[in-house]
C-alpha cells in the first residue's frame, strides 16, 4: 500500500502562522512536530512507501522534515503550480501499478485516535481490493459549509456525495442523521481512480497523462509548467466522487480535525487552569479561553475572554473566536496592497 500525501494547499485562514513560504502542514504546531510530519508517522506504519506529491517549492521543506524523521527513499511528484487534488493524484496515481493500493491523506490534518484509524484503514483495505473508492465518513458536528457530505443508505453503501453545500443544505443533511463529513482521505487501487476519472472528466485524464508522459522522471517526478497549465483545475471531490457510483464510506470514529481554522486549532491545543492555550509567554490577568500563539514577545491580557491572539514577530492577528473563518480575507486585502 502506498501513502499519496498532497502538500498543495496554502492554508490561509491560519495566517499569520501559515504563510506561502511555510503553509500550516509544515509548522510545528503540536509536540513539536508539522501536521505533516504527524501524518507521515501515522501512516509509515501501515504503508510501505510515502509518496510526497507538492508544489516544486516545497519540495526542500519536505525533504528536511521527512530526515528530521530519519525517512528517506520517499517518492515525489514536484507540480510547478497547483491544479487543485484532481490532478494532483491523478498524476501520483499514473507512476504507480494498476493495482497498487493507495491512501490518500491530505496532509494538514489531525487524528488522534490512531488504533482506531487502523482498524478503519483495514476495512477499507477490503472494499479498495474490490475495486472501489472508500471514503472515510467522520460523523458530523454542525453544519460545515467547508466540507463534503456522504450519504450512506447502511454500513458502507453511498447514496451520493455532495461537496461543499450551502448552509441550509448542510443543516438539512445534519437532521437527516444519515450523512458524513467527508475527511478528505481516500483508498483506491490506483487504475480504478483514473478508469473512474477518465469516465466522468476526460479532459483531466488526457492531459493528465500528456503531462505524465511529458515529464522528467529521474529520482523525482517533475511536470513541466506549460503541461501542468493545460489540465483543468478541479478537486477530486467534484471531478470523480460526486459522479461516481462505486463510492463506498466507512465510518470513522478517529478523533479527526482538520485544523482548518483557529477556533479548530483552539480545540487541538492543550489549556491551563483559566481555559487559555498554555503558553509561556502569556501573562494573564484575569482572561479566559483564549488562544494565545506566539514565543518571542510577551503576551499579556487583561479581562478578556474568548480572543484568538497570534503573535508571529512581524505580523499580529487578533480576532474573536467564532471569527476565524473570515481570517483568509486578510490574506486576500494583503495580496490586493502588494
Ligand atoms: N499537491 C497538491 N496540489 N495538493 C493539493 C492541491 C494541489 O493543487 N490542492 C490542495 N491540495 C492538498 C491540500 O494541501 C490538502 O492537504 C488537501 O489537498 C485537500 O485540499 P483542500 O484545499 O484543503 O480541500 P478542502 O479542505 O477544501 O476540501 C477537502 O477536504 C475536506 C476535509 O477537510 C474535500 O475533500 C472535502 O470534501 C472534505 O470534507
Ligand atoms: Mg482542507
Amino acid at each position: 500500500m502506498t501513502n499519496i500525501i498532497l502538500c498543495g494547499g496554502s492554508g490561509t485562514r491560519l495566517w499569520p502562522i501559515s504563510r506561502t513560504l511555510l503553509p500550516k502542514q509544515f509548522v510545528k504546531l503540536f509536540l513539536n512536530k508539522s501536521l505533516f510530519q504527524l501524518t507521515v508517522e501515522r501512516n509509515s506504519k501501515l504503508c510501505k512507501s510515502q509518496f510526497i506529491v507538492s508544489n516544486a517549492e516545497q519540495y526542500f521543506l519536505a525533504l528536511d522534515q521527512l530526515e528530521e524523521l530519519g525517512k528517506k527513499n520517499n517518492k515525489y511528484l514536484l507540480e510547478p503550480i497547483g491544479r487543485n487534488t484532481a490532478p494532483a493524484i491523478a498524476l501520483a496515481c499514473m507512476a504507480l501499478e494498476y493495482d497498487e493500493i493507495v491512501i490518500v491523506t491530505p496532509s494538514d490534518h489531525l487524528i488522534k485516535d490512531e488504533k482506531e484509524y487502523e482498524k478503519v484503514l483495514k476495512k477499507a483495505k477490503e472494499l479498495a481490493s474490490d475495486n472501489k473508492l472508500v471514503t472515510f465518513g467522520i460523523k458530523p458536528t454542525f453544519a460545515e459549509t467547508g466540507f463534503g457530505y456522504i450519504e450512506s443508505v447502511n454500513e458502507f453503501d453511498v447514496k451520493a456525495f455532495h461537496e461543499k453545500p450551502n448552509f441550509e443544505t448542510a443543516t438539512s443533511y445534519l437532521k437527516a442523521g444519515n450523512y458524513y463529513w467527508n475527511s478528505g482521505m481516500f483508498m483506491f487501487k490506483a487504475g480504478v481512480f483514473l478508469d473512474e476519472l477518465e469516465k466522468y472528466s476526460v479532459e483531466i485524464y488526457n492531459q493528465s497523462k500528456n503531462a505524465f508522459d511529458n515529464a522528467s522522471k529521474d529520482e523525482i517526478i517533475r511536470i513541466k509548467h506549460d503541461d501542468m497549465m493545460s489540465i483543468p483545475e478541479d478537486s477530486i471531490d467534484y471531478a470523480v466522487m460526486e459522479k461516481s457510483d462505486i463510492v463506498k464510506v466507512i465510518p470513522s470514529n478517529i478523533n479527526w480535525s482538520d485544523v482548518g481554522s483557529f477556533d479548530a486549532l483552539f480545540e487541538e491545543l492543550p489549556k491551563d487552569k483559566n481555559g487559555n492555550t498554555k503558553n509561556d509567554k502569556h501573562i494573564s490577568i484575569d482572561s479566559k479561553y483564549n488562544l494565545v500563539y506566539g514565543n518571542e514577545r510577551v503576551i499579556a491580557t487583561v479581562d478578556v475572554e474568548d480572543l484568538i491572539i497570534i503573535d508571529t514577530g512581524d505580523a499580529i492577528l487578533v480576532s474573536k473566536k467564532g471569527s476565524s473563518q473570515k481570517v483568509k480575507r486578510v490574506v486576500e486585502k494583503l495580496k490586493e496592497t502588494n
